[in-house]
């Protein structure tokens, strides 16, 4: 089939097989490999990406589902020298360790802010509870959520 969507602003298209995952085909035919895939059952929340604006484990979305949606994914958000509050907050509180989990963890993050720009700690240990990581002990990451929340509000 061919699949049209709203790809982090920009209109893509491409040919594709319907029940073929949404992650699988960012990573594998779009080239988004920022979108990690891990269990691929729907545990790890590794996959996230926001899907007309709410989480999904993109593992478990044919990508026929996203037709005509917006999709939000890691690359969308910021790069190196222009990087989002998350994305900084991230880095400053040293919540990245072997990386893996993280751009699930900052789509989940993303998709609480903009819904809830106040968030609380509760919050994001909420939002981040079927986000796992295998390395660090979760505090910093929640930490540097409450201070990217802050860092929004800041900006408005
Ligand atoms: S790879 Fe999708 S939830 Fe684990
Ligand atoms: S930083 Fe390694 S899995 Fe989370």
């Amino acid at each position: 089939m061919r699949i049209r969507i709203d790809l982090n602003g920009r209109e893509v298209e491409a040919d594709t097989v319907p029940h073929r995952s949404l992650a699988s085909f960012l990573r594998n035919e779009l080239g988004l490999t920022g979108t990690k895939l891990s269990c691929e059952v729907g545990e790890c929340g590794s996959c996230t990406v926001l899907l007309d604006g709410r989480p999904v484990t993109s593992c478990l979305v044919p990508v026929a589902q996203a037709d005509g949606r917006s999709v939000q994914t890691i690359e969308g958000l910021g790069i190196n020298t222009q990087m989002h509050p998350l994305q900084e907050a991230f880095v400053g509180q040293n919540a990245v360790q072997c990386g893996f989990c993280i751009p699930g963890m900052i789509m989940a993050a993303k998709a609480l802010l903009d819904r809830k720009p106040d968030a609380s700690s509760e919050d994001v240990r909420l939002i981040l509870s079927g986000n796992l990581c295998r390395c660090t002990g979760y505090q910093k990451i929640v930490e540097a959520v409450v201070i990217a929340a802050r860092e929004v509000q800041r900006n408005g």
